[in-house]
């Protein structure tokens, strides 16, 4: 069975196809960076019009460079949510259309579950369950994750998601979008013990995180000091030290209350190598383990679509002829596999 991935939520467009037998058969990725530089953030708008250009090219690389053809493919996975609605709609009417016309079905995906299922692509991928630290531009959220479809969300964000708090308080520090990876860089080069940063809502009791006062506690903390290149690298770190020693409290928390040895990270912020390498950490103290995908794959991409459409085709979830795109779609509210189709 081989199924096509598409990929269109944000500012990527990530087109790719899945076997079940030989895994992944190819992978095309454009990345709109350039185009919303100059915005410091993403134009939804010309997010949707870039998508329009770039999708259909994409899809017939793809195709090339796996040597297929439309008549090879047993079905398509697009992204339905969440994300941005023009965006989604690209993709989701691109897939559902195509479909149409190979005559092959067509399955909505959850973007989230996409990141969540995204280690499956490796060559040790985790056993079920798993506790998921799930950490996006969009989303922050840990995941007791007991099968595909079965999650039940421990903790959330209240406010910025862990991308998202990168983002902007790289913006602040005078960083170019995609702030993220600007700021882990320029935090290598920063002296642990320098600056301490608070860890927001590790003092109570719970699983939900707040990152937004961080970035105050940083504009204020790039206020009081000078500006040179050695202060802003500790500013850095010291910022990244305090997102990264949260998330791994609230791990650690979440995996004592589910009783769970496995943890799983994903969504573009485990891309970051200081939270890679912290929670190896603290996995190897617990005597557990922690998966995540390759770095390629922790940000958006068309083969985690392409292989969580696969879990549900498989499944014989049967899609109408709806192109389906929801901007809001509470990944608790997935289905199990295994349990009644629409
Ligand atoms: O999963 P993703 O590609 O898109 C969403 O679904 O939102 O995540 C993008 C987010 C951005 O906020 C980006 O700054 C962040 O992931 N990110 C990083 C790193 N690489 C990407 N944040 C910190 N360190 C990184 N190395
Ligand atoms: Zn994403």
């Amino acid at each position: 069975m081989r199924i096509l991935g598409i990929e269109t939520s944000c500012d990527e467009t990530g087109i790719a196809i899945f076997d079940d037998e030989k895994g992944l058969l190819a992978h095309e990725l454009y990345s709109q960076v350039k185009l919303h530089a100059d915005y410091g953030g993403v134009v939804p708008e010309l997010a949707s019009r870039d998508h329009v250009k770039k999708t259909i090219p994409l899809i017939k690389a793809t195709l090339a460079s796996a040597g297929l053809t439309p008549e090879d493919l047993d079905g398509i996975a697009y992204t339905a949510g969440p994300g941005l609605v023009g965006a989604l709609l690209v993709g989701a009417t691109i897939g559902r259309s195509l479909a149409y016309a190979w005559d092959i079905p067509a399955v909505a995906v959850h973007h989230m579950e996409g990141h969540l299922l995204a280690p499956m692509l490796e060559d040790t991928p985790p056993a079920f369950p798993f506790v998921a630290l799930l950490v996006s531009g969009g989303h922050t959220m840990m995941v007791d994750v007991k099968g595909i479809g079965e999650y039940q969300i421990l903790g959330e964000s209240v406010d910025d998601a862990a991308g998202e708090a990168f983002d902007k308080t790289a913006k602040l520090m005078g960083l170019d979008y995609p702030g993220g990876p600007r700021l882990a860089k320029l935090a290598e080069n920063g002296t642990q013990g320098r600056f301490k940063f608070p860890r927001p809502m590790t003092d109570r009791p719970g699983l939900d995180f707040s990152f937004s006062g961080l970035k105050t506690f940083t504009a204020n903390t790039v206020r009081a000091n000078d500006d040179d290149e050695q202060t802003r690298a500790d500013i850095a770190y010291a910022f990244q030290e305090a997102v990264v020693d949260t998330l791994a409290i609230k791990c650690k928390r979440a995996l004592k209350q589910t009783g769970y040895k496995r943890l799983v990270i994903a969504g573009g912020v485990s891309a970051n190598k200081y939270l890679r390498e912290q929670l190896e950490v603290l996995m190897t103290n617990l005597k557990g383990e922690v998966f995540y995908p390759r770095t390629e794959f922790c940000t958006d991409n068309g083969a985690m679509i392409a292989y969580a459409g696969m879990q549900r085709l498989k499944n014989q979830e049967t899609m109408d002829l709806a192109v389906k795109a929801y901007p809001r779609w509470p990944i608790d509210q997935l289905k199990p596999i295994g349990s009644e189709t629409e």
